[in-house]
Formats: C-alpha cells, sequence, structure tokens
C-alpha cells in the first residue's frame, strides 16, 4: 500500500485484530446471502461474490490486510444488487448494500470499528467518486471485485452480459465511443474499449496490481486476436 494509506491505517492494523470469526459463522451468513442472489442474472450471479471472496482471501493475506473485516464484507459486497436492478439502475447498489448490512453484521463479534469498516467496505467497493476506499480491507475489495471483471473470466463476463441484453458478437461499423449502452452494439469488445482495459490502472494495491496486469496481458491478447479472427486474418 502506499504512503496516503499507510497513514490512514496508522491506528487500524490487522495485527490489532487477529482473524477470530468461526468458520460457522461464515458459512451461516455465507447461505443468507446466496438466498439474495435467486434472481441474479449470469454476469452478477452469486459466482461473482465466490470469486471475489477467493480473490481478497489471496490479496487480503498479501496486504496483511484484517482477515475477519475482508471475508464478511466480500460476501456481504453486492447484496444490494437485485434493489438496484428493481430500480432500473436509480439505486446504487453499494450504497443499497451497505444498509441492509447493517443489520446483518450487528450480532457478529467483532469490535465495533470492524463493523465500520464492513460497511464502508461495501459501500466503496463501487468507487464512482462519492465514496473512495480509505481503509486497506476496502482497498483489497475493491481491487477484487475489479480483476474480477478482467482476464479470460472478465472476457468471459463481458460477453455474457452481451448475451443478456441481445447485443451482437460484434459490431465493426460503429465506433465503440458511439455504441449505446444495452442496445444491440453493447457488445463484449465495447465493454473492453470503454471500461475493462483501463482497470488495471486503477488498483490500488500492489498484489492488486500485479494480477490485473497479468489478466490485463491476457485480455489485450484475445481481443487482437479476436479482430484477426473476425476479419479473416487469424
Ligand atoms: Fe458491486
Ligand atoms: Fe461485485
Amino acid at each position: 500500500m502506499g504512503s496516503r494509506m499507510d497513514a490512514l491505517l496508522k491506528s487500524y492494523t490487522a495485527a490489532a485484530y487477529p482473524a477470530i470469526l468461526p468458520e460457522g459463522t461464515l458459512s451461516a451468513l455465507q447461505s443468507q446471502v446466496k438466498s439474495l442472489f435467486e434472481a441474479a442474472r449470469g454476469s452478477h450471479a452469486w459466482d461473482h461474490t465466490l470469486r471475489v471472496c477467493r480473490l481478497c482471501e489471496k490479496i487480503g493475506r498479501a496486504e496483511k490486510a484484517d482477515m475477519d473485516v475482508l471475508r464478511v464484507a466480500a460476501l456481504l459486497h453486492d447484496i444490494g444488487r437485485f434493489r438496484q436492478d428493481n430500480a432500473n439502475g436509480r439505486l446504487c447498489h453499494a450504497h443499497q448494500g451497505a444498509e441492509m448490512a447493517v443489520e446483518m453484521i450487528r450480532d457478529l463479534p467483532l469490535a465495533d470499528g470492524q463493523k465500520q469498516n464492513i460497511l464502508h467496505c461495501i459501500r466503496s467497493h463501487r468507487f464512482r467518486g462519492d465514496r473512495v476506499p480509505d481503509t486497506l480491507e476496502a482497498a483489497v475489495l475493491f481491487d477484487a471485485d475489479k480483476i474480477d471483471a478482467i482476464g479470460a473470466v472478465g472476457v468471459a463476463r463481458a460477453f455474457l452480459f452481451a448475451g443478456e441484453i441481445g447485443a451482437r458478437l460484434h459490431n465493426p461499423d460503429v465506433r465503440p465511443e458511439d455504441c449505446r449502452p444495452y442496445s444491440e452494439d453493447d457488445t463484449g469488445y465495447r465493454e473492453y474499449r470503454l471500461k475493462l482495459r483501463k482497470i488495471k490502472d486503477g488498483m490500488l494495491t500492489d498484489a492488486g496490481r500485479s494480477l490485473a496486469s497479468e489478466r490485463h496481458r491476457f485480455m489485450e491478447e484475445f481481443f487482437e486476436r479476436f479482430l484477426n479472427e473476425y476479419e479473416g486474418k487469424g
């Protein structure tokens, strides 16, 4: 982590909070959360949460994060998704999720500071300007969530999402910048050009940065090949 984050974390270190949550507590929470994803679409389904949990284990340990905070935050980070979908995007799932989580974490055997941090992690994981991740755990969750949108899984999710909204495989006649989102031209390639290829530069942790750059290289190679094959050159 950079020095700004180090300063913020002066009084909040993982060493002060060794991981204590019993496995049973986490699995009970997991079943509760899973049920909220029954109607979710494939590109944002329950298995995304599980992948983010696994990435958080890897990045969180490398960054020496508070794993209790991180495990709970990763499990709960997208619980507000169905509220955003039901409101056609007018509600922010990160804010909704943090609201919903207050009740769900109330009785967990964690310190108040840890619970506050969990809510902050959920609220800031989307990072659209108003809420910046400003604890180590929030930074790790942010990176893990974005890393699941790139690499081979990211490419697969991009095309899955395009399929869900009825988009074409590719449209070489319209520049990605000129395509409307949620239209038939909202293709996997458009998603890559406008969003996915920028993700690696927004990583907040060293471990996240190194995972992201590896996945980025694969994605670049994939789309180069995709365009060549599409044109009959590959
Ligand atoms: Fe999210
Ligand atoms: Fe997510």
